[in-house]
């Protein structure tokens, strides 16, 4: 029989910091397996990665999510007791709630609101020596998100509101400062977000039937009691944080529109089709999250493994999404390629795999699509700018990362239907 690969090491913890988004694929490389161990933060870690893992990783009878992730990113990405730790009933049931937000009405009705707050700041722009993208696209996401889940937002909260959502995010794979700012930036967000539950609740916001804010704030667990105003508050970041992450995804588009003059060419007055292949090509190609985590949920034999109840285990998104048994040519960028391809919810994980509605897979993928397609829309059909001398690599060591610039934008100008 096979044995699995022992990545030998007291505690690759550094290595991991090191190697980054690469940390799982290389050593699949070396060992010429999907699956080894290791240990990570002082345990044995079982690491895994491509389209079969996938599919057991995200089998409820085999893994768990409680206690799967460190306090650490508790403490500042995801917070405490929200979706990403319920297992079984919970977490169908809660689910349920986040579904239900985003139907596509509620994806539209979202994005239309994004092209109206890239519109409102182009005004702001004019004359303007340089603009990055990045920083304005979580000013207009987070202007867009509050708007959208029925949160008030004063335009002066913007800019600090807007940092924090992004603050956690950064947070994710960060010691000292940048951790302790995530870390802060939570805080004052859950502060803000459960006062506002607490305003609803006792009725002096008034809400809109259907918004995120209204269906959170009145949300029954299956105890038929309403959520700890806390866990309320958990669960509304966990919708606006993450919209407002998507400026990633629009900063690392803008730079695959600069390096790829070509696919840009099939963007202008580009039909439906051409923004949904470029935006799965971005969302495949860049690295955004790295791996995620579970626990087996009892000891049991996978693929010559022998998997013990509690220990941790890692499922590499990069990877997956770069495996040259999935990908012809992976490190080439081809929005192309998904004009073939056959859906499937295993192989293409950039935002996890399986059913959304079964397991944990992101219920904000169709949001976080017709953001990016509308996004798009603008940096190419409604605006013309230069892009100077900046740097635009990307370490694939940093977690999450981002073009180093920022993605600098020069003299902005808005496109005239005439010319
Ligand atoms: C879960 C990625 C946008 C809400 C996840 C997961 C990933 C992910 C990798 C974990 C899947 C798993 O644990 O199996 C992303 C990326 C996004 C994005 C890269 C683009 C910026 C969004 C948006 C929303 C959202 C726009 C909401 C509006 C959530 C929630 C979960 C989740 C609530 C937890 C689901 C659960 O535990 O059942 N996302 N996401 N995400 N995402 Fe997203």
């Amino acid at each position: 029989t096979k044995q699995v690969p022992q990545d030998k090491s007291l505690d690759n913890t550094l290595a991991l910091m090191r190697e980054g988004y690469k940390f799982i694929e290389n050593r699949v490389n070396k060992y010429h397996s999907d699956i080894f161990e290791t240990r990570l933060f002082g345990q044995k870690v079982i690491c895994m990665s491509g389209e079969e893992s996938a599919k057991i990783f995200y089998d409820s009878e085999l893994f768990i999510r409680k206690n799967a992730t460190p306090k650490r990113i508790q403490k500042t990405l995801f917070g405490v007791g929200g979706v990403q730790s319920l297992d079984g009933e919970a977490h169908a049931h809660r689910k349920k709630l986040f579904l239900s937000l985003m139907t596509s009405t509620q994806q539209i009705r979202l994005a239309n609101l994004v092209m109206e707050k890239w519109l409102d700041s182009v005004k702001n722009w004019e004359g303007v020596e340089k603009v990055v993208l990045f920083d304005v696209s979580n000013e207009v996401l987070c202007r867009a998100a509050c708007q959208w889940a029925g949160v008030p937002l004063l335009e002066t909260e913007v800019k600090e509101r807007a940092d924090d959502f992004s603050s956690m995010v950064s947070a994710f794979g960060a010691i000292g400062p940048q951790h302790w700012k995530g870390k802060r930036a939570r805080a004052r967000a859950e502060e803000w977000i459960r006062g506002i539950i607490e305003d609803v609740r006792a009725g002096k916001i008034k809400t809109e039937e259907g918004s995120a804010l209204n269906a959170i704030a009145f949300h029954r667990e299956l105890d038929g009691n309403q959520l700890d105003a806390q866990i309320a508050a958990v669960e509304l970041i966990n919708v606006l944080r993450p919209i407002v992450a998507i400026s990633t995804f629009i900063t690392f588009s803008a730079l695959a529109l600069y390096e790829n003059p070509k696919c840009k060419e099939k963007l202008i007055t580009g039909e439906s089709n051409e923004f949904k292949i470029f935006v799965q090509e971005v969302r495949r190609y860049y690295p955004f999250g790295p791996f995620l985590g579970a626990r087996a949920r009892k000891d049991f034999i996978w693929n010559q493994c022998e998997f013990k109840e509690d220990m941790l285990v890692l499922l590499d998104i990069y990877g997956t999404n770069h495996d040259s048994r999935l990908w012809d040519k992976p490190d080439k960028f081809r929005p192309e390629r998904f004009k073939e391809r056959n859906e499937n919810l295993f192989d293409f994980i950039p935002q996890g795999g399986s059913d959304p509605a079964k397991g944990h897979r992101c219920p904000g993928e169709g949001i976080t699509i017709e953001i990016m397609k509308t996004s798009i829309d603008f940096l190419v059909n409604n605006i013309e700018f230069e892009v100077q001398d900046q740097d635009l690599s990307y370490s694939l060591v940093k977690m999450p990362t981002l073009p180093k610039s920022g993605f600098v934008m020069s003299n902005i100008k808005r496109k005239t239907l005439n010319g």
